[in-house]
């Protein structure tokens, strides 16, 4: 077996990442999501595991193929990832790229599909769902060293990432720019800025999501090395 060396940074290590949206059932046909292709969370799960990493997938719905080497569990739900993530851990590095649904249907989903009865569509009440990253970071026991949070922004991105950083409690914001302009919804490409706790700024060139994902690999290596 090969050692940890420039080609497996990560041998040895646990590695835990989320992708993809979450689908928050209104019925058994309708949905809340957010949008996400899954690409760059699937992109970084691969790259780990290349790079020598233990890695755990948790995968919301997506339409792109499992990333090989890697062990992936499906979930559709915010409640269902969260308990995944719990059920996954112990981890090293925890990476959270899911783009989850914020809120979901405050009723539960029947097994029956909602009629529309020309009276025009019931008002819809929502429920805030946990944020899977928060309750990762803050956990006083268990904690993973090294716990990464994305931040989708479409304006002022670092101001955003910055307060993001200190109100989850994670070590490292992965921020980018999804504004229509930026053409990183869906797309192959984006351009990242790396936020720490400290308010210490990294911004990367505009790369492929592969790219991204194997620098950020090898960049979270060199922090959990120390
Ligand atoms: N996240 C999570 N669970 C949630 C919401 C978000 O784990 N319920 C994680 C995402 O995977 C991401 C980070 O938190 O790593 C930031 O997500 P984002 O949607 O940008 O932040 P929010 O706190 O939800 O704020 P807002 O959507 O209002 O910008
Ligand atoms: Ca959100």
């Amino acid at each position: 077996m090969l050692g940890v060396g420039a080609d497996r940074p990560l041998a040895g290590r646990r590695v835990l990442v989320t992708s993809g949206p979450t689908h928050e059932p209104i019925d058994p046909v309708r949905y809340i999501a957010n949008r996400s292709s899954g690409r760059q969370g699937h992109a970084i799960a691969q790259a780990a595991a290349r790079a020598g990493a233990s890695v755990t997938l948790i995968s919301g719905p997506v339409a792109i193929p499992d990333p090989p080497g890697v062990a992936v569990i499906r979930v559709e739900t915010a409640r269902e990832m969260l308990e995944a993530v719990e059920a996954a851990m112990p981890a090293d590095i925890a990476i959270f790229a899911a783009a989850v649904a914020d809120w979901r249907p405050e009723q539960e989903a029947g097994a029956k599909k909602i009629k529309k009865d020309g009276t025009g569509p019931a008002p819809l009440a929502l429920a805030e769902n946990p944020d899977i990253l928060a309750t990762i970071a803050r956990k006083t026991v268990g904690r993973p060293p090294l716990v990464v949070g994305f931040a989708a922004e479409t304006d002022t991105v670092l101001d955003h990432a910055r307060a993001k950083i200190a109100r989850k409690g994670c070590d490292l914001i992965v921020a980018n720019d999804v504004s229509a302009a930026g053409g990183v919804m869906g797309g192959l490409e984006n351009t990242v800025h790396l936020i720490h706790r400290d308010g210490a700024v990294e911004t990367w060139p505009r790369l492929s999501k592969d790219e991204v994902a194997r620098r950020l690999v090898v960049y979270l290596a060199g922090m959990v090395a120390g």
